[in-house]
């Protein structure tokens, strides 16, 4: 039976996840950590444990992982007390620079621990990553544009960043698609990732969604993920839980257990 702390308990997807590990035979929810338990009721979850500071959590109930579905502002502190303490973590939350995921692995002393860093939990959405990489290699056109919820703290998203890095791997070695371009309002053409445009937009009613549009001489490709509710994440989120032990280090995207 895994033992599993959900950080960030009180949250969105903390919550969700709280649910799906509790449909589960083969893991639990030994507690919770979040600040916000100290104003925010959560007598949902009946005797579940939720503290307010991760730590005590861990030295509390001895899990084998934490998933922690944060902020961009804690998560650092929070994958630090998990290497501190030996405890495996799986890191849903986004808005992770590549520097840090850098930082990350090049302080890493022991190989009995491991972080899996996803920005997005989705099968949907890894395989629109992937089809979107093969696209690249024949459409030299891109851009991104997603669409997320008004309470997201990051943008662009962690999933665009992830895809506009796929892509210009894919890209590497052809001419510039775009040319220079003035801005009559700053940022009218999005953010840029290598070759690729990304932008964002946060809107109430929205979810999780992306569209990235290939074009050529002729032709237009759309490739579209939606995820209309938060429970799409929870299958991947599960895989990680029961695989995270197989890894070793920092690993940054789900695919890693997948293909
Ligand atoms: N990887 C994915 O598939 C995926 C999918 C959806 C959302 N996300 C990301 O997950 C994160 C959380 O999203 P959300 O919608 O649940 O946000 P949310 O604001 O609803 O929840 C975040 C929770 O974290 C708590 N928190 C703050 N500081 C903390 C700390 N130090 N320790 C423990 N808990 C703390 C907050 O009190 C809050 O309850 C965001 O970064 C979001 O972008 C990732």
């Amino acid at each position: 039976m895994k033992r599993v702390i959900v950080s960030g308990a009180l949250g969105k997807m903390g919550s969700e996840v709280i649910k799906a590990v509790g449909k589960e035979t083969d893991m639990q929810v030994v507690a919770g950590a979040d600040p916000a338990v100290e104003t925010k009721p959560h007598n949902q979850y009946g005797e579940l444990a939720v503290f307010t500071n991760l730590e005590e959590a861990i030295s509390a109930t001895n899990p084998d992982v934490v998933v922690d579905f944060t902020s961009p502002s804690v998560v650092m502190e929070n994958i630090k007390t998990c290497m501190n303490k030996g405890i495996r973590v799986i890191v849903g939350t986004t808005g992770i620079t590549s520097d840090q995921i850098g930082e990350l692995q090049a302080s890493v002393t022991r190989d009995d621990w491991a972080a899996l860093i996803a920005p997005n939990f989705a099968i949907g959405a890894l395989l629109m990553m992937r089809f979107a990489q093969e696209a690249a290699k024949y459409f030299p056109h891109v851009e991104i544009i997603e669409y997320h919820h008004r309470q997201k703290q990051d943008a662009p998203s962690g999933t665009a960043i992830k895809t506009a890095e796929m892509i210009n791997q894919a890209l590497s070695g052809q001419q510039p698609a775009n040319p220079d371009q003035s801005e009559m309002l700053a940022g009218a053409r999005g953010a840029k990732s290598g070759r690729v445009h990304i932008h964002s937009l946060r809107l109430p009613g929205y979810v999780a969604h992306q569209e990235i549009v290939f074009s050529s001489s002729g032709q237009l490709l759309t490739i579209r993920h939606d995820s209309t509710h938060r429970e799409s994440f929870m299958p991947g989120v599960l895989l990680a839980i029961r695989k995270i032990h197989t890894l070793t280090g920092v690993v940054y995207g789900l695919e890693q257990l997948l293909w």
